[in-house]
């Protein structure tokens, strides 16, 4: 009892200890390190292997031998291949588990000769709990270790050990180790499946790659897991100069992720692709991995700029066997703009058919000229199947499969019999050939799943903030607006009400809650919104996450301080806008729509711009909200939109309305009105008005084609607007309202014509906030660095004409 104590009192003082100093590694409450057959112990490093026959309730077996080989291997460990355990029967291991959750389980083999066993020749099956971790294994030289993570939940782990006929089966030295919580995520998005998330709390996983990009080895010395990162060189594709990189001093932890997601050395190197070789260069890194087919994968991607002098804008895309697993990945938003932060993120993927798993990274952007493109390090990890196997035998050999089925088929043929015996009186003949069928499918669902949890349930807890999309519990809305209070709503709208919210964390938000759906909107909602939560830009309200528990629809958006540009325009107590200010509001709308309609390789057409629409921050700066969530599939639109018509009156492109067909031009249009409306600083529809007059389109269109534009410019603008910016800007706003869509500009040509008019407006005011980017280019020749160029369009990705500018500029710097 003292002593049992006495441990826990130990384990409490070095849990404070290691929450008080983080850089002393994680402290796991469960470390079983045996050393397999030798009668003394082992130290390798600083970590000491215990002789499996110092604790003789460990190992239950009915015949042990111990063997010794002389061998010598150059590995640092080699002295756990040194000795071996050798069953010829049926053996386990057992190990009390102190604290539930996962656990690495490593598995130490390197065949020798003794005494007459030659264990090159052995043949046997390993199982942990309920999983199979290697079935009819062998291994005829060399030396290997398996790692394992599993999540164990009861109080022992009895590994077992089965000799296959006429075989037998060894070991030469084990691991069983409890690990951070955190490391191995409860779910993670899927990539080319139908199902968005899969569990894993139940599943063993098997690392099958550990990789170091860098061209650099890091031992388990250097882990605070005891993990082994080998080099990416031998899997690397030697197209499109990849180069290492080293800089581990620039690698800046903050609380997540820490050092035991990956240590210093790991985030402290990078293979990037070495654009500077060939200027048009415009190529992916690529590495290339043997796998098992028929297994889902876990990839963990680790990112951490150490490659960029300074925080320009940072996008990636990033592929699993040609497919997204982003497509804008924007490390410096995810990084907060630090150099030198890691960065993590978790896809599964089904490798169905090949052999090979085929990574890429690449730039987001094709017309940037000098991508910035790397990975730090990527962990590929087989995820158990529904029969709780890691073990491709089963697929391999389709001689055992056959001996199975046909056991299986005899079991289950005898099983039917008499099952049918109960039920021949009431079931004719063809009925029950059906249920045959079916009956072996069930029968083999039930036994396979033994144990395993295979659906996800509706509870799951906030998915971490290294995931692509943020799922939020209902109830952590509900605390965040006092229960969907009337007093914090901010707004009605189309698809319901908008709540203010605080979050835990203190984070103002916006949420808006839907109508419910119906069950097959659900998983619509959760694609469009993981899609759209990629879509992450300075000029767009950012995406928090959302909710479809309960059949409720909400979405969780950054609160914007200032309320929308309609309210700054007219019909309330709001300060008016100068006209540099409207100007600014314009070009960063029009950046976030840019973005929109170009930043990914599938346009997102908004569907419903308005000023209503155009949120600012606390500093005026202009954020598009409510994009693409009107884009979603028609089992949402039944629910929440009643017509078949979406954006609202007034803003509707004539020509979507008799073509019932949306274009990035239909979003052209509706910025056009919005233009008007912020010259004009009144309600694109106003009933109360004269007849010629109601209809803000119609009536500016007139005095813009007679010439006479400054007759109708906002009152409150007197003496602000230039005759030639005034020119211009009706002159943008009349082409964007053509009829047909062919004749608007593009988002992007409006973009230009606009910073065009910001700057024939000159440069006196200093209120903008959206610095138009060839003039901070003008500066830049004019000598400032260029670090404070970087700074002051960073998190800022509006496109071409910007990425070229910085090209153009790295080009001088490089002369
Ligand atoms: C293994 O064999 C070596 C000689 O080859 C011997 O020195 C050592 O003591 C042996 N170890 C065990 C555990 O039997
Ligand atoms: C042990 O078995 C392997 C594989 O069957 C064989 O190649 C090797 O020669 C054997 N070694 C001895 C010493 O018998
Ligand atoms: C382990 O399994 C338990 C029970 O299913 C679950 O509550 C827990 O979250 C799991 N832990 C991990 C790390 O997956
Ligand atoms: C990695 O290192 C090896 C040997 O040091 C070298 O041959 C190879 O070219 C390097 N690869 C890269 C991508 O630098
Ligand atoms: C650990 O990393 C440091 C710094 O990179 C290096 O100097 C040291 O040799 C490494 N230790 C081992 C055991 O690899
Ligand atoms: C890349 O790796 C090679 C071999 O490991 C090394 O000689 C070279 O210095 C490394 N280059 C950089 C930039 O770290
Ligand atoms: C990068 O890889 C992806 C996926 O394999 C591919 O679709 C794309 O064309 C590649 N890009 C280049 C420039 O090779």
């Amino acid at each position: 009892m003292m002593a049992g104590g006495t441990i826990r009192l130990l384990i409490g003082v070095s849990s404070i200890l290691y929450l008080i100093c983080g850089s002393l590694g994680f402290n796991p409450v469960d470390k079983h390190l045996i050393t397999c057959g030798s009668k003394t112990n082992v130290k390798v490093g600083d970590r000491v292997f215990v002789s499996d026959e110092s604790d003789s309730s460990i190992l239950s077996t009915p015949q042990k031998i111990s063997g010794n080989s002389s061998s010598i291997s150059s590995s640092f460990d080699s002295v756990l291949y040194q000795s071996a355990r050798i069953f010829s029967g049926t053996s386990l291991y057992t190990f009390p588990i102190r604290k539930q959750g996962r656990h690495w389980v490593r598995l130490y083999f390197s065949p020798f000769v003794h005494e007459g066993y030659n264990l090159s020749t052995a043949k046997f099956s390993v199982s942990a709990q309920t999983f199979t971790l290697l079935k009819e294994f062998k291994i005829e030289s060399g030396y290997r270790m398996r790692e394992y993570s599993l999540n164990i939940t009861s109080d022992s782990l009895v590994l077992t050990f089965t000799p296959a006929t006429n075989s037998f089966a060894f070991i030469n030295a084990l691991e069983v180790v409890s690990l951070p919580d955190e490391l191995i995520p409860e779910d993670a998005i899927t990539i080319g499946s139908k199902e968005n998330h899969q569990n894993l709390r139940k599943r063993a996983l098997e690392t099958v790659e550990r990789v170091n990009m860098g061209n650099e080895t890091v031992s388990p010395q250097n882990d605070t897991l005891w993990r082994l990162w080998v080099s990416d060189d031998p899997y690397l594709t030697h197209n499109g100069f990849p180069t290492n990189v080293s800089k581990k001093e620039a690698v800046k932890y903050t609380t997540w992720p820490t050092e035991d997601i990956a240590p210093p050395s790991v985030y402290g190197t990078a293979t990037k692709l070495d654009s500077t070789r060939d200027l048009s260069l415009n190529a992916n890194l690529t590495w290339h991995f043997d796998v098992d087919p028929g297994f889902e994968y876990l990839v963990r991607f680790h990112f951490c700029d150490i490659v960029s002098e300074s925080a320009q804008p940072l996008i990636l895309r990033v592929f699993i066997n040609s497919l997204f697993v982003s497509n804008s990945l924007d490390l410096r938003y995810l990084t907060k703009n630090i150099l030198g932060t890691p960065y993590f993120m978790d896809a599964i993927m089904r490798v169905s058919d090949s052999e090979k798993l085929t990574v890429s990274v690449g730039p987001n952007n094709p017309d940037v000229t000098y991508p910035v493109v790397f990975l730090n390090g990527l962990e590929i990890m087989k995820i158990s199947n529904s029969r709780g196997s890691l073990d491709s035998s089963f697929n391999k050999s389709s001689k055992m499969k056959v001996g199975v089925i046909v056991g299986l088929a005899v079991g289950l043929f005898i099983a039917i019999v008499l099952a049918a015996v109960f039920f021949l009186l009431c079931r004719r003949r063809r009925r029950r050939r059906r249920r045959l069928t079916h009956a072996i499918h069930s029968r083999t669902d039930d036994v396979m799943v033994n144990g395993m949890e295979s659906k996800d349930t509706d509870s799951t807890a906030m998915f971490s903030v290294s995931k692509i999309g943020y799922r939020f519990p209902f109830v952590a809305i509900q605390e965040a607006t006092d229960n969907f209070s009337e007093n914090l709503i901010v707004g009605v709208g189309g698809f319901g009400k908008v709540y203010k919210g605080v979050l835990r964390d203190n984070t103002k938000v916006a949420v808006k809650r839907g109508a419910s759906y119906s069950r097959q909107g659900r998983a619509e909602f959760r694609t469009e919104i993981e899609m759209l939560s990629q879509f992450r830009h300075r000029h767009l309200v950012a995406l928090i996450g959302y909710c479809d528990e309960k059949n409720e629809m909400i979405v969780i958006y950054e609160y914007m301080e200032n309320g929308s540009l309609k309210n700054y325009l007219y019909g309330s107590d709001f300060p008016s806008l100068s006209w540099r200010q409207r100007l600014g509001i314009c070009v960063g709308a029009a950046k976030g729509l840019h973005y929109l309609h170009t930043g990914s390789t599938k346009a997102i057409i908004h569907r419903d711009v308005k000023s209503a629409n155009i949120l600012l921050d606390e500093n005026f700066m202009a954020k598009v909200a409510d994009f693409g969530l009107s884009k979603t599939g028609p089992e949402i639109d039944r629910t929440h939109v009643s017509t078949a018509v979406k954006g609202s009156f007034g803003y509707l492109d004539p020509e979507y309305l008799t073509r019932q067909q949306l274009t990035e031009k239909s979003d052209v249009y509706s910025f056009g009105v919005v233009m008007y409306e912020v010259l004009c600083g009144r309600p694109v529809i106003d009933p109360s008005l004269q007849r010629e007059k109601v209809n803000l389109v119609e009536w500016a269109l007139k005095w813009q084609k007679d010439g006479r534009l400054e007759e109708i410019v906002d009152p409150l603008l007197a003496g602000q607007v230039k005759p030639d910016s005034l020119k211009k800007f009706g002159e943008i706003a009349a082409k964007c309202l053509a009829k047909h869509s062919v004749d608007r500009p593009t988002v992007g040509d409006v973009l230009w014509n606009l910073e065009y008019v910001l700057q024939l407006e000159g440069n006196d005011g200093r209120s903008d906030h959206n610095r138009r980017p060839s003039l901070q280019a003008d500066h830049l020749e004019s000598s400032v660095s260029n670090a404070e160029f970087s700074m002051g369009s960073a998190g800022d990705l509006a496109g071409v004409s910007m990425s070229k500018v910085f090209a153009q500029m790295v080009k001088e710097e490089m002369r």
